[in-house]
């Protein structure tokens, strides 16, 4: 077999291909997607076995290295990762000099880029050891950067890491608990949370991810690589999809629009709208993330006795959607997004901790993709091409 770069270096041949439609930049072992069957596997299992059975945790650790763990393996990282939770007292003031108003992943990208400066004894790219720190490092203390963020945006204190509960549910206390009542995690909310976080935990070469492998192409330490990743999730074409979809459910709701109007400026394509939290660059036919998540709304919002008018609307916008020939003709159907910014919200998160939630979620495959590039000895600098269709030489003007 012969690789692209080689082709062009012996033909001169340049291929266009906006977007990377059908441009491979690596070869990798983590993740299958198949998305005309609406097939997704980590490391070779499907997508629903993972969510049913496994943790978050255990996930990272499978996309991670590659295989389950032992019991014994699994214990051993669960517990590290535990006593890596606790944030530098700086970096816990790091906080006070952003606004309150700051959208929680502007603070989640800029604390994890500061986390460079305090863990400098763990930015080698070539030292397996420090790599392994820096993997523990993230996992146990973007959780923390990311409850600090909505902490702050609600004014309230942040509280320490509570290592006695389980990865999920001292998340959930760092965001739900405060100084002054103890704090109770709800059990149907904890197991809906872990399975919408390894629902998002791989998704092969996505825009973040692939923004991470970039980045790190030019041996950027992994903090910053990852950073990276979270600024591209950000955009709402991306990981944003989930709280620009919670927007436009309720800016239906509000206006009192009916469904079947919305969709038709959609399909007029008035000012650019698009029905967010549908279409994806691979599924064609359906994500099968999407699936299992819809059947988590209908679970967490029972039994959390939530009855949202949010949910019924989105539930009308997929069958309208879905039975029209503009979605049909276009593969368009509902993504991993869709639905979950409806449970976010039965939780209690504000819309714009969504996308932190997504973050939280990617990091595990994000860390992944970023040793496995390090690892392969075929790894180049990311440095795309150009077709320059600017000014031919022109003399400077005289004089
Ligand atoms: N609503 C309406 N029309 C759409 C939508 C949508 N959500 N998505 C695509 N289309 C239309 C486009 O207008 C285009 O129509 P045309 O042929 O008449 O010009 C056609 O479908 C193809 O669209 P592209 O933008 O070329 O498809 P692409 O694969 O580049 O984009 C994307 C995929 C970005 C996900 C797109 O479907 C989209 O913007 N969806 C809404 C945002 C969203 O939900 N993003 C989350 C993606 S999943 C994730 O990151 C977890």
């Amino acid at each position: 077999s012969i690789d692209i770069s080689t082709l062009t270096k012996q033909t001169g041949l340049t291929t266009l291909d906006y977007g990377f439609v059908n441009t491979a930049a690596t070869k990798s072992a983590i993740t299958y997607i198949d998305g005309d069957a609406g097939i997704l596997r980590y490391r070779g299992y499907a997508i629903e076995d993972v969510a049913a059975n496994s943790t978050y945790l255990e996930t990272a650790w499978l996309l991670i290295y590659g295989s389950l763990p032992t019991p014994t393996e699994l214990a051993g990282f669960e517990n590290r990762v535990r006593r890596h939770t606790l944030l530098h007292e700086d970096l816990r003031r790091f906080f006070d000099a952003l606004p309150h108003t700051a959208h929680p992943m502007s603070v989640l990208s800029s604390a994890v880029s500061a986390l460079s400066t305090y863990y400098e004894d763990s930015l080698s790219i070539h030292d397996p050891e420090q790599v392994e720190l820096s993997t523990i490092r993230l996992l146990a203390k973007l959780p923390v950067i990311a409850a600090y963020a909505h902490k702050k945006s609600l004014g309230q204190a942040f509280l320490y890491p509570d290592n006695s509960l389980s990865f999920v549910d001292n998340f959930l206390k760092l965001n739900f608990g405060t100084k002054a009542e103890p704090y109770e995690v709800n059990p149907v909310v904890s197991k809906a949370l872990e399975r919408l976080l390894i629902l998002h935990e791989d998704h092969e070469q996505n825009a973040s991810t692939s923004t991470v492998r970039l980045v790190g192409s030019t041996q950027a330490n992994i903090f910053a690589s990852i950073s990276a990743g979270i600024n591209a999730l950000y955009g709402p074409a991306h990981g944003g999809a989930n709280e620009a979809v919670l927007t436009m459910l309720q800016q239906i709701k509000d206006s009192g629009e009916s469904v079947e109007k919305f969709v038709e400026r959609v399909k007029n394509k008035e000012d650019g709208v698009r029905l967010m939290g549908f279409g994806h660059r691979v599924y064609k036919n359906f994500d099968p993330r999407a699936k299992l998540v819809k059947e988590s709304a209908d679970e967490v919002l029972a039994a959390l006795g939530v009855q949202d008018d949010l949910l019924d609307i989105a539930k009308e916008l997929e069958a309208v959607a879905l039975a029209d020939d503009y979605f049909i003709q276009r593969k368009l159907y509902p993504n991993v997004d869709f639905y979950t910014g409806v449970i976010y919200k039965a939780m209690g998160f504000p819309p714009r901790m969504f996308t932190v939630l997504f973050a939280i979620g990617r990091l595990p495959g994000w860390i992944a993709h970023w040793r496995e590039m390090n690892q392969d000895p075929a790894t180049k600098i990311g440095r795309p091409q150009q077709l320059y269709i600017g000014e031919p030489e022109r003399a400077w003007p005289s004089a």
